[in-house]
């Protein structure tokens, strides 16, 4: 039967907690306790779908995300990581206990544990805020082959979240960044279109991510600045 949401291509298990998180419908967190949900935070239908094919198209078996929530990017993600076969998704965020209740987490963890493909190492959660975690990450010489950045959603945050993912982004690999509507995430990719060469933009025709592939490593000098003028 068609998905009335468009959510066809992806995994039937996939769909089907996408399908009951959409609706609204409460949600299994820590120690198996049902919450309920607010419909402000997630990522839409065409949001998610573009994440899981630009994953599917270029064949990526490690994704990262800043900001897990309830979940719906995280179940795009591991969709495509199923469709391409196998792989880790790593998710950060140090309120996944105290504001959603282990919702995302929880949701994350069943569909690995239900999956052939998937194993239990396929969904790792890191509860610390993006900064120290990604340098972590850094130094346990870690690489994603797409980033998506979701997470505290100040100028500065998303830059610095940004800048430490760059480094764990081997060339062809992609970051994604959600929110385009706000001055702080248009204001970042100014500043990434102007200053860093070593990404070009991907255009998704998704008017709400910013998504950009490596394309080179970073050159650029010490004194390197262009401003960044957000037209
Ligand atoms: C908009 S929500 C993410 C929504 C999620 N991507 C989805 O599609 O369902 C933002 C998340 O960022 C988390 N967050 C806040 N501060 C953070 C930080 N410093 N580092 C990482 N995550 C943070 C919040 O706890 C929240 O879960």
């Amino acid at each position: 039967m068609t998905d009335a949401l468009g959510l066809d291509s992806l995994g039937l298990r996939f769909r089907e907690a996408l399908q009951s998180m959409y609706a609204g419908e409460p949600q299994i967190g820590t120690a198996g306790r049902q919450h309920p949900i607010d419909d402000s935070t997630r990522i839409s239908v065409e949001e998610g779908m573009t994440l899981f094919s630009l994953c599917v198209a270029n064949g990526v078996t490690s994704t990262l995300e800043v900001g897990l929530a309830y979940g719906f990017s995280t179940v795009y993600l591991l969709a495509a990581l199923e469709r391409n076969g196998g792989g880790t998704h790593t998710a950060i965020d140090p309120l996944q206990e105290i504001d959603w209740d282990g919702i995302g987490s929880t949701t994350a963890s069943r569909l690995v544990s239900g999956s052939t493909v998937l194993t239990s190492g396929s969904f790792v959660l890191v509860e610390e805020r993006s900064d120290p975690a990604l340098s972590d990450l850094e130094r346990a010489g870690q690489a994603f082959g797409l980033t998506f950045i979701d997470g505290y959603h100040r100028f500065d945050d998303v830059l610095v979240d940004f800048t430490l993912s760059a480094r764990m982004c081997p060339v062809g690999g992609m970051i994604v960044l959600h929110d385009m509507w706000l001055d702080s995430i248009s204001a970042v990719a100014a500043f990434i279109r102007n200053n860093r060469p070593d990404f070009v933009e991907i255009i998704t025709g998704c008017d709400n991510l910013f998504a950009v592939r490596r394309i080179d490593d970073d050159r650029r000098d010490w004194r390197h600045f262009v401003d960044f003028p957000r037209g």
